[in-house]
Formats: C-alpha cells, structure tokens, sequence
C-alpha cells in the first residue's frame, strides 16, 4: 500500500535484526529503500537481510555494537559506502532492565545509559554529520518508551531515565537539523510484544484488564509510525514524539 514512497532512499535500521527492528526494516523496505540491518546479533540480522535480498530488494546486515563508541564512525562510513549514503537513521537498538528502585546498581545503571541513551546520542551525531556533508537533508527517528512518559513500571527507573533522555536529545537533533532538512522524531510505544516485551512483568497479564485498546501492541503498530516519520508524509513535523500504546497514557 506504500510501495514507491522511499524509492532511491537508503535507512539504516539499530536493532533490525528482530522485534520492532525488524518490522520497521521489512516496511521500509517494501516502501523502496535499501536497508542497512545494524544489529549485534549477526545471525538474525544476516537471515533477515538474505530474506529480503531473496525477493529482489536491497539490503545487508550490517555488525554493529552500538555502544562500541570508537567504532561508530567507521561503523557509518562503512554504512554510507554501502548504497550511497544514508538518508533514514532509525534507532531501534535497546535493552532493558527490571530492578526494584532499591537494587539499581552504578554499573547497571552504566550498562543501561551507555546502550539506550550515549550509543543513541553518539550514533547520530555520526549520521547526523553526514547528512550535512550529502546536503539532502535526513530522517532520524528514535525509539523512546511509554516508560519515559510515565515513569518505569515492569521495566525500571534506569531504563525510564535512558529512555526520557532520548526524547530531549531527539528535539536537540530537531532544533540542529531544522535548517539542513534533517528532522528528527521519536515514538514511545507501549507494551509491544516482542522477545523483549515478552521478558516483561505485563506479558503475563491479561491486556484486556488494563490496556484500553484491549491488546498488547505489535512491532507492525510501532513500524507504521517509522515508516511516517521516514518519509515525506511528516515533513512538517520534528522534534514530535508519538505514543502508540492502546490507549494507555489517556
Ligand atoms: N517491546 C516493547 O514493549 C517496547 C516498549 C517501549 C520501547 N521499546 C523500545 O523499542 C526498541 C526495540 O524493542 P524490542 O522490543 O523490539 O526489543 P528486542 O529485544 O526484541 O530487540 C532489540 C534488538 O536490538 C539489538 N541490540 C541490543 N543491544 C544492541 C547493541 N548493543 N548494539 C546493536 N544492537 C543491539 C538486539 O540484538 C535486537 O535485535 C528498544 O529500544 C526498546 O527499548 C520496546
């Protein structure tokens, strides 16, 4: 139903080996762009992209520990040589964690920060100072959480306060990008099942008791809203951030 809308573009996808990762990398894909699958899980991020090659698109997983901070810019480069450049960022890659308020540890809390929020920051200032060089302006498009709106519940304060820095580093990138043609935007899904919604406290409830909607969202719910925020349909609009929860912020 989108074919065509990101023909000639290229987005590089965190995380896009399973989970909402990789459900924003198939519709980015049967939207027309080649897709970069950045993933630390080399197995699921290779059968994905051999999937998609298999039925004539273009795409390569490409290794990356995203909190391998020296790394990233040759990480980029090696990106932008792929298709020509980079034009979508989608950051996608995340762990979460589920300690008591009490049991927070300092090295925990390092652990937490450096994946979901200094990986977050340092990778697109990368992407973001290529798009300036390409001079064709940039999509960025963050995953924040429900969790940043409303404070930790099944996933912990850590996590929470990764994932709220998210949502102002997303509006720094706007305000910087605004002028070059790159946007940026974040989205905070709520409870999403995926092999990390599974490892959860709410996947074990009945949604029907607590989420309006009356169901757990699917990767498909979140990669609508990337697929928006890739393309021209929100060139109007940075530095937003959109909850898809079923109802659960109301
Ligand atoms: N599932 C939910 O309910 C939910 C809710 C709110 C926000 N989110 C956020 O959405 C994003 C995706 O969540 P998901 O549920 O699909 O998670 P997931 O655990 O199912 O998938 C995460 C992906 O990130 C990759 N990854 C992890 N650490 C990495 C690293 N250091 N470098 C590169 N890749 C790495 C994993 O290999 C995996 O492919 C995360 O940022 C998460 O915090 C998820």
């Amino acid at each position: 139903m989108f074919e065509g809308l990101l023909e000639g573009k290229v987005a590089m996808v965190t995380g896009g080996g399973r989970g909402i990762g990789e459900s924003a990398v198939r519709m980015l894909s049967q939207a027309g762009a080649a897709v970069i699958i950045a993933d630390i899980d080399t197995v699921t991020a290779g059968a994905v992209a051999d999937d998609l090659i298999s039925q004539g698109r273009k795409a390569h997983a490409l290794a990356l520990n995203v909190a391998d901070f020296d790394a990233l810019p040759s990480k980029v480069a090696m990106a932008a040589e792929l298709f020509g450049g980079i034009d979508i960022l989608v950051n996608v890659a995340g762990i979460t964690a589920a300690n008591p308020i009490t049991e927070i540890t300092a090295s925990g809390w390092d652990r937490i920060m450096d994946i979901d929020l200094k990986a977050m920051f340092f990778l697109t200032q990368e992407v973001f100072k290529l798009m300036k060089e390409q001079g064709r302006g940039g999509k960025l498009v963050h995953l924040s959480s429900l969790a940043a709106q409303r404070g930790g519940r099944s996933s912990d304060a850590s996590y929470a306060a990764a994932k709220a820095g998210i949502l102002n580093l997303s509006k720094c990138f706007a305000l910087a990008g605004a002028e070059f043609g790159i946007y940026s935007n974040a989205i905070c899904p709520g409870n999403i099942l995926t092999p990390m919604g599974k490892s959860l406290s709410w996947s074990q409830k009945d949604p029907k008791t607590y989420i309006p909607i009356g169901r757990y969202g699917t990767p498909e719910d979140i990669a609508y809203a990337v697929l928006f925020y890739s393309s021209c349909m929100s060139d109007y609009i940075t530095g937003d951030d959109m909850k898809i929860n079923g109802g659960l912020y109301i």
